[in-house]
């Protein structure tokens, strides 16, 4: 039995992608398969195709990639189940991170990243809230822990990170600022912002406000440009790994105010994905879906997520 599946057999543009027809997996003593309903292009999955930053390389082989298959969260529905898997059964619908979703199948072990999908969400809006609100919650709640009253400004409100941190933020009870181009200003009100910042028309580390927490969730500013807007025990948060980023680390490490930065996707669990879950089903969290493109065109959702003008998710539909 084959299956298709996007490959990257070398670093490199979305050139490199291609779908292929290659074996369908069985799954092991403990594993899942699941058949893939819904998965998404993210910036992670662009930078596992250019082996850019560094550090994938570092992680996923020097100079191409180990494991071609493409992809990391999905939602879908499981197929099949290994010997002693109890927590699912076939016919479950379910949501999880993992690796090479980009198929038509893809196999886990039960006890890793995966949850059961609640009924009343959608395959696209739990694989679009799991791309963008696992690190917006990881960031805000594990690694700030934000507190009700506090002061949080997102930098880049209206990427996936951004889109869901907003919304994030103001569930933890923050007051919200979200910074974006002119054109996004009203998506990201809708979501929950108290104020706005256009970054096209203001720069916001000017903006004469202090903040308990800034979220640069696109990591285009730096510690040292948002010090004079945090307060003398504020927290910059950066979701991208620069030389910068880790310049700011070290200097605030003299300092009150902090600088972190957290690999998010590795630190999910169950328990995280079906905390989201529980937040999506009572419609605390609204997914954001930019565009869909079907399986046989990941290129051209890579080229537009490599253009970083998407607004939330970018959904690749593989079933239905
Ligand atoms: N550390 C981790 O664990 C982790 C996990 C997931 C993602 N990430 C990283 O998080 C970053 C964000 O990912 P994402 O999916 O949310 O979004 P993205 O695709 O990287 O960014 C798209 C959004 O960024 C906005 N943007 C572009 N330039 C901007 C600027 N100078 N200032 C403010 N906004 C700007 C764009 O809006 P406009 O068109 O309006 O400019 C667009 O809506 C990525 O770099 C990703 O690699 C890190």
């Amino acid at each position: 039995m084959t299956m298709k599946a996007v490959l990257a057999t070398r670093y490199g543009s979305p050139d490199v992608l291609e779908l292929r027809d290659i074996p369908k997996p069985t799954p092991k003593p403990g594993e899942v398969l699941v058949k893939v309903h819904t998965a998404v292009v993210g910036p992670s999955d662009t930078a596992f195709r250019k082996g850019d930053p560094f550090i994938v390389r570092l992680m996923f082989g020097l100079t191409k990639p180990r494991n071609p298959i493409q992809g990391t969260e999905f939602s879908g529905v499981v197929e099949s189940i290994g010997e002693g898997v109890n927590d699912y059964k076939p016919g479950d619908a379910v949501m999880g991170m993992g690796f090479s979703s980009h198929a038509e199948y893809v196999t886990l072990a039960a006890k890793g990243t995966l949850c059961h999908k609640p009924a009343n969400v959608s395959y696209e809006a739990a694989v679009g809230i799991c791309d963008g609100a696992a690190t917006a919650m990881t960031f805000l709640k594990q690694v700030a822990d934000v507190k009700p009253g506090q002061r949080v400004l997102i930098n880049g409100a209206s990427g996936a990170v951004g889109a869901y941190g907003v919304q994030i933020a103001k569930y933890l009870g923050a007051h919200v600022t979200g910074v974006c181009s002119g054109k996004n200003v009203e998506l990201v009100r809708s979501l929950g912002a108290d104020e706005m910042i256009d970054y096209t028309a203001t720069d916001f580390t000017l903006s004469g406000q202090t903040y308990d927490v800034v979220f640069d969730a696109v990591g285009k500013s730096s510690f040292g440009k948002c010090r004079r807007i945090l307060t003398p025990k504020g927290l910059y948060l950066t979701t991208v790994p620069t030389l910068g980023m880790l310049g700011g680390l070290i200097r605030s490490r003299f300092t009150t105010q902090k600088a972190k930065f957290a690999t998010a996707g590795l630190m999910q669990t169950p328990e995280s994905l079906r905390h989201l879950m529980a937040l999506a089903e009572k419609g605390v969290l609204r997914p954001v879906i930019d565009r869909r493109y079907p399986l046989a065109q990941a290129a051209d959702a890579h080229r537009y997520v490599d253009s970083e003008r998407k607004r939330g998710n970018v959904i690749l539909t593989v079933a239905g």
